[in-house]
């Protein structure tokens, strides 16, 4: 199945997954797991924002850092940008946190919420350049499902 298709699926999937649970938590968990298995993917997983730093929440994966200061690696940029950032080569992101020496690409989405960023859902590739437009496309509509 094409990738773009794949993810049409999985969006219908999580809406009525998530349909009825009004628990943040909840709908983490159930969204990353849906991901992760049904995407293939390395590490799937939500930073939440915590007393002004990023706190892990609900992941699919190996174990991996706890906390991440804003402005930080590729989630606590993404937090301080407000924006989806792709990392083809996670070697060449400046101040990457390797939290599996396996990772080798990379792609977080902060979820907002007036303006304001509330969590990142980070997704880990082992594989170089897994994540593109249409990734960022499709992960951005499934993150504000949360
Ligand atoms: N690589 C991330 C850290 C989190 S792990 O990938 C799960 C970063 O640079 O922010």
């Amino acid at each position: 199945m094409e990738k773009e298709e794949k993810y049409r699926t999985l969006l219908a999937q999580a809406e009525s997954l998530l349909a009825g649970e009004p628990d943040g938590i909840a709908r983490m968990a159930n969204l990353a797991a849906l991901l992760h298995r049904e995407m293939g993917f390395w590490w799937t997983g939500f930073y939440r924002v915590c007393d002004n730093e990023l706190v892990l929440g609900p992941f699919q994966g190996p174990v991996a850092c706890t906390r991440i200061a804003r402005g930080r690696g590729v989630c606590g940029t993404s937090w301080q940008r407000a924006e989806t950032v792709v990392v083809p080569d996670v070697e060449e992101f400046p101040g990457h946190i390797a939290c599996s020496s396996e990772s080798r690409s990379e792609i977080v989405v902060p979820l907002l919420r007036d303006g304001t960023v509330t969590a990142v859902l980070d997704i880990d590739s082992r594989e170089l350049a897994t994540f593109d437009e249409t990734d960022r496309c499709w992960l951005e509509r499934i993150a504000a499902l949360v």
